[in-house]
């Protein structure tokens, strides 16, 4: 209980105003010519088709809402031919769709959306979007710089997560559609202002999403700054590979591609010890029930909530984690080039209309990123940034069916 209230103590309407607003419709490519409808192929699609020659879709936008400011919020949806769709809005840079076939062509959307435009205004628990600028826990949101010392919004108990008050998941960012033969995508970028939220630096932020031919939803990240600054950038997709809202992702199994993990305090703030998980409920190096150990984890909130060292050279973008949903046959492949991943089982998804009304364990989250609490861990890959430097971060989902 003391775990749970450390952890989200002090955590915490728009009407959708659908516009028409520039820019919404077709995105025309030269040459292209006319418009299709992505959901079309998506029902009827059948997993052995060979689709490698046709070519991409064309990405669709339409409105999706209003922020109290006034600011149009829209949705841009991407589809391949071989029956994925991925959606995402320039609020937060939020994935609010990913569309995948089953083992039977079965096409479901496998993270967690809300049902209104309201809720992702407030987005209690970070569904889907970009965090930043530090994904994770600073403890006592607080850190220094070259001496000066610098304070963060306590928005966790007492430690700032995820960015603090609003992160980057509450701002409006700059959305660029393309589309080549072999992929589409959207560039958003984002320019958080020297001294936001208490983090020193203008941070120019880049993340692009890619769905390609082959199923993959490329997570692309650069960030450059004007001072010495620290980040840790991620995506929080929640996934069921049953589909958003089927139950619970206890029967999921799970391989992490990590023999170590960092063990937390009751607020989910590293010791300092990478751990072996050799013999522990931790270990799943060889495919594992979710929820055959779910009761051990300690300090973990009630499930896993725990960032593992990933196995091999951080900044080379290796596999990290699978997961397979048996009944569905659904399979999601990560690739990252990050050092850790953070494994999150959906703990304080209660069911609430806050949460969608999803479970706890309705979920999980894959969150590959620096380790949390680095800023003030001398002994952790560094996350700090320098005037002159290119943080980059790239996150490969890839999604395919189990024979
Ligand atoms: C954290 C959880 C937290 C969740 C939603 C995850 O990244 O590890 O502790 O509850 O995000 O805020």
């Amino acid at each position: 209980m003391v775990n749970l209230l450390l952890r989200h103590g002090i955590v915490a309407g728009m009407l959708v105003a659908c516009c028409m607003a520039a820019g919404c419709g077709r995105i025309p490519k030269p040459g292209d010519g006319g418009g299709s409808n992505p959901a079309a192929h998506l029902k009827s699609k059948s997993v052995n088709e060979d689709t490698s020659d046709k070519p991409m879709l064309t990405p669709q936008s339409e409105p999706f809402g209003q922020t109290a400011a006034g600011e149009e919020v829209v949705q841009y949806s991407l589809s391949n031919p071989s029956g994925m769709k991925i959606s995402v809005i320039n609020l937060g840079a939020i994935i609010t769709s990913v569309e995948v076939p089953d083992r039977k062509g079965k096409v479901a959307n496998v993270t967690l959306s809300f049902p209104s435009f309201a809720m992702y205004l407030e987005n209690a628990p970070y569904f889907g979007g970009a965090c930043g600028r530090y994904a994770n826990r600073i403890a006592a949101g607080k850190f220094s710089i070259d001496g000066n010392e610098y304070s963060l919004f306590l928005n966790n108990g007492p430690n700032s997560l995820h960015g603090g008050q609003e992160g980057f998941m509450k701002k409006l960012w700059k959305a660029e559609p393309f589309q080549n033969d072999q992929a589409s995508g959207v560039k958003f970028s984002y320019t958080s202002p020297d001294g936001e939220e208490g983090y020193p630096g203008e941070l120019k932020t880049v993340v692009t999403y890619t769905l390609t031919h082959d199923n993959e939803l490329r997570m692309d990240y650069h960030a450059t700054t004007d001072k010495p600054t620290v980040l840790n950038l991620t995506n929080h997709a929640y996934w069921n590979l049953a589909g958003a809202g089927n139950g619970f992702i206890l029967d999921h199994e799970l391989t992490l591609l990590c023999s170590k993990f960092l063990p937390v305090d009751e607020g989910g703030i590293p010791t300092g010890e990478l751990a072996s998980v050799e013999g522990t409920c931790m270990d799943f190096r060889k495919p594992e029930k979710i929820g055959a150990r779910i009761d051990q984890p300690v300090n973990g909130a009630g499930g896993y909530d725990h960032c593992y060292v990933v196995d091999g050279a951080a900044g080379k973008l290796r596999p990290v984690a699978k997961v397979v949903e048996p009944k569905s046959g659904r399979v999601m492949e990560i690739s990252t080039t990050e050092p850790g991943i953070q494994f999150y089982t959906g703990n304080f998804l209660a069911g609430t209309p806050k949460t969608a009304d999803i479970p706890k364990h309705g979920a999980l989250c894959l969150e590959t990123q620096h380790f949390p609490d680095s800023p003030n861990r001398r002994e952790f890959p560094t996350t700090r940034l320098n005037p002159g430097e290119t943080y980059t971060q790239t996150t490969v989902h890839k999604f395919s069916v189990a024979k």
